[in-house]
């Protein structure tokens, strides 16, 4: 069993045990990595202002996303390539999320099939990450496929019209190991991850080639059209962009800078979130990710006026380190410092994280 003292600690122990090249590629952010940074230091520039005497036994940390109840305010995003951290990869996490009653969105890029990740993640809810590639029938395949499986949300990454200035993974000529595949997609889709087209980052070439970087707020409405799931759009930063968001039919937004990893000194994403929660006025839910490490940052990020968070890369580490049980004990190690945050600041429920708590 993982003992897990803080989620910082943890990636030191699993940087352990990645070649370099992958943990680069994992705890790497773009340019000079001042986001990446920023995104972590600025949950800590948040004060909180705790209530007392408010009767705080039997806290109760349920919750629903998108009418999913969830057992607490914490979901997985989408990560690629979950295969570079363990043999069990997405699999190992969607039914690791599922035991802990919570939501994980599987990547377009996974090194498992969306329908196996279906499987392994049972009766529970479920989202399907979407990368809208140039050629439209690809994006089509992929949400009939998804609609299919029982995904219950499409997500839509919309801050990725091309990978971002990724430097360690330049240096290092990042490449997919010759064991893992691109699943969801046939053989040649995988061979350009584990060959390139040169030197640098093969991942930023097949986003270079693959992706559309010509969508639009039309596209988002155009997938509306072909999907009989809701669609969450992902990347949002500007308030201005969470309302064409709800103008074009979306039934939640994620503020989130990609970890870092796309635009290289855009604010956090914990910044932007209490414009976006006023721009949207609750005609959507809104979620957050980037940086959250600790429970005082879910009930910060609760108290801003998020629905829930998504938490990153220290899920990938409980992932490199002990599999299903790594990807749990993080859940679990959250779910704990989550319910402490709640006793010390006067909150019994969900509902009693609000905006006051914050100074
Ligand atoms: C290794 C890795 C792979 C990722 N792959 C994807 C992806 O396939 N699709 C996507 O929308 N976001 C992807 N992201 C971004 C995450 O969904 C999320 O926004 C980010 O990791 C949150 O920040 P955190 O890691 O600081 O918690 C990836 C992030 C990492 C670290």
């Amino acid at each position: 069993m993982l003992t897990i003292l803080n989620l910082e600690h943890l990636e030191g122990s699993a940087r352990e045990r990645l070649d370099p090249m992958l943990y680069d590629y994992i705890a790497g952010g773009a340019g000079d990595e001042w986001t990446l940074r920023e995104s972590r230091a600025a949950w800590n520039r948040v004060q909180l202002l705790p209530r007392m005497l408010r009767g705080v036994a039997n806290r109760e940390l349920t919750t629903t996303v998108l009418g999913s109840p969830v057992s607490f305010p914490v979901l997985v995003p989408p990560m690629g390539f979950q295969g570079l951290c363990h043999a069990d990869a997405e699999v190992a996490t969607a039914s690791a999320t599922a035991a802990e009653g919570t939501i994980f969105c599987a990547s377009t890029v996974s090194n498992t099939s969306l329908e196996a990740i279906a499987q392994a993640n049972g009766a529970g809810p479920r989202w399907f990450q979407l990368y809208v590639y140039r050629d439209k029938s690809v994006t089509r395949g992929l949400v009939e496929r998804a609609a299919a499986a029982g995904y219950s949300a499409l997500c839509l990454t919309v801050d990725t019209p091309l990978a971002g200035n990724r430097e360690r993974d330049r240096r290092n000529s990042l490449r997919m190991p010759a064991h893992l595949e691109l699943a969801n997609f046939p053989a040649s889709h995988t061979a350009q991850h584990h060959h390139g087209s040169g030197p640098g980052s093969a991942l930023a070439q097949y986003i270079a080639h693959q992706w559309d970087p010509g969508l639009t707020w039309d596209d988002v409405a155009w997938l509306q059209s072909i999907s009989p799931m809701p669609v969450v759009v992902k990347g949002i930063l500007a308030p201005e962009d969470a309302k064409l968001a709800v103008d074009h039919g979306a039934a939640g937004v994620i503020v989130s800078n990609h970890g870092g990893r796309q635009l290289d000194t855009v604010p956090a994403p914990v910044a932007m979130l209490p414009e976006v929660v006023d721009a949207v006025a609750g005609r959507c839910e809104v979620l957050v990710d980037g940086g959250i490490r600790r429970g005082i940052d879910v009930l910060k990020a609760l108290a801003l006026g998020a629905r829930a968070v998504l938490v990153g890369r220290p899920v990938l580490w409980g992932l490199t380190l002990d599999g299903v049980d790594g990807v749990r004990a993080v859940l679990q190690h959250l779910r704990a410092e989550l319910d402490l945050a709640m006793a010390l600041s006067g909150c019994r429920t969900v509902a009693d994280i609000t905006r006051d708590l914050i100074l």
